[in-house]
């Protein structure tokens, strides 16, 4: 029961790594409420977890107020506010050919934008409770995978409001606020997005080691496992950390160039 008692916003979590957030959440003894777009899968999601310890609200964070509509669920529902877990996001394939000022604008919009007004809405809350923001940004931010540019910019930039918020707020208000940076994770939507970008139907059982050296790609369970100490009391003053989770270093790796990665 690390996170007992605690009130946590996750967005995003009607599906893959913030539904597993979720759960877990609720595992650990808080009160969450839901977030995303898909009302009938965040239903589903309701139903495991129950009325008494989740609330959902489907609604597109960059609308107008959305921010503000959340942080009151939780205020009305649980009676405060201790956690902003901001993972919603749109995972949107684009290179330069195919990014126009509106696409950009729009993936700024709900990747970046819209957790920075969720966690202006939700400040007087957290900071009464001494509370955390857990953003969800990706690997991708260092740079990023060619056909990943406008999602990987939109991660740049939430990696810098981590560490920039992660030291005023922290210092201001005694909120902190942490990023954790999925690598490669098997959900739902990464398995028909992959089979749509031509990969096979069972892409994710035969993948070079390079990529999976555990043979597997990342389980949302285990993003989850590892959310749960940035957003409980454990982490003590830890705040504007950035971290990787991945199976292997991120910065600095040079794969081997012989048939095991290249064939
Ligand atoms: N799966 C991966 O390999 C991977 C890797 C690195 C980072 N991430 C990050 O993890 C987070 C979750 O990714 P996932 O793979 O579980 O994605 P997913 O596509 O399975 O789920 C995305 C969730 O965000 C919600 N969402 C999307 N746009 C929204 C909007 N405008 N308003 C409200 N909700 C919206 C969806 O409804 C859904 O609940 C994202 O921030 C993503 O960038 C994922």
């Amino acid at each position: 029961m690390r996170l007992q008692n605690k009130v946590i916003i996750v967005t995003g979590s009607t599906t893959g790594i913030g539904k597993a957030i979720a759960i877990r959440c609720v595992t650990e003894g808080a009160g969450v409420v839901l977030n995303g777009l898909e009302e009938y899968w965040g239903k589903q999601v309701l139903d495991e977890l129950g009325n008494e310890k989740a609330a959902l609200h489907i609604e597109d964070i960059s609308n107008e107020g959305a921010p503000e509509r959340l942080v009151d669920i939780a205020v009305k529902t649980f009676g405060k506010l201790d956690v902003v877990v901001n993972n919603a996001a749109i995972v949107a394939s684009s290179n330069i050919d195919t990014t126009d000022k509106n696409f950009l604008r729009r993936l700024l919009e709900v990747n970046t934008i819209a957790p920075f007004a969720l966690i202006k809405a939700a400040l007087p809350y957290l900071t009464e409770q001494r509370g955390c923001v857990l953003n969800i940004g990706s690997v991708n931010a260092y740079s990023g995978e060619p056909n990943l540019f406008a999602y990987s910019v939109t991660k740049g930039a939430l990696t810098t409001m981590t560490r920039n918020l992660g030291d005023t707020l922290f210092r201001e208000n005694g909120v902190r606020v942490n990023q954790i940076n999925p690598g490669w994770v098997l959900t739902e939507t990464e398995i028909e997005r992959k089979k749509k970008h031509g990969l096979a139907e069972d892409w994710y059982k035969d993948l070079p080691s390079v990529y999976a050296p555990a043979g597997r790609i990342l389980k949302p369970s285990e993003i989850a496992a590892a959310a749960v100490y940035w957003l409980s009391d454990e982490c003590g003053p830890i705040s504007g950390q950035v971290v990787d989770l991945e199976q292997y270093p991120f910065i600095g790796r040079n794969p081997p160039k012989d048939p095991s990665t290249i064939n």
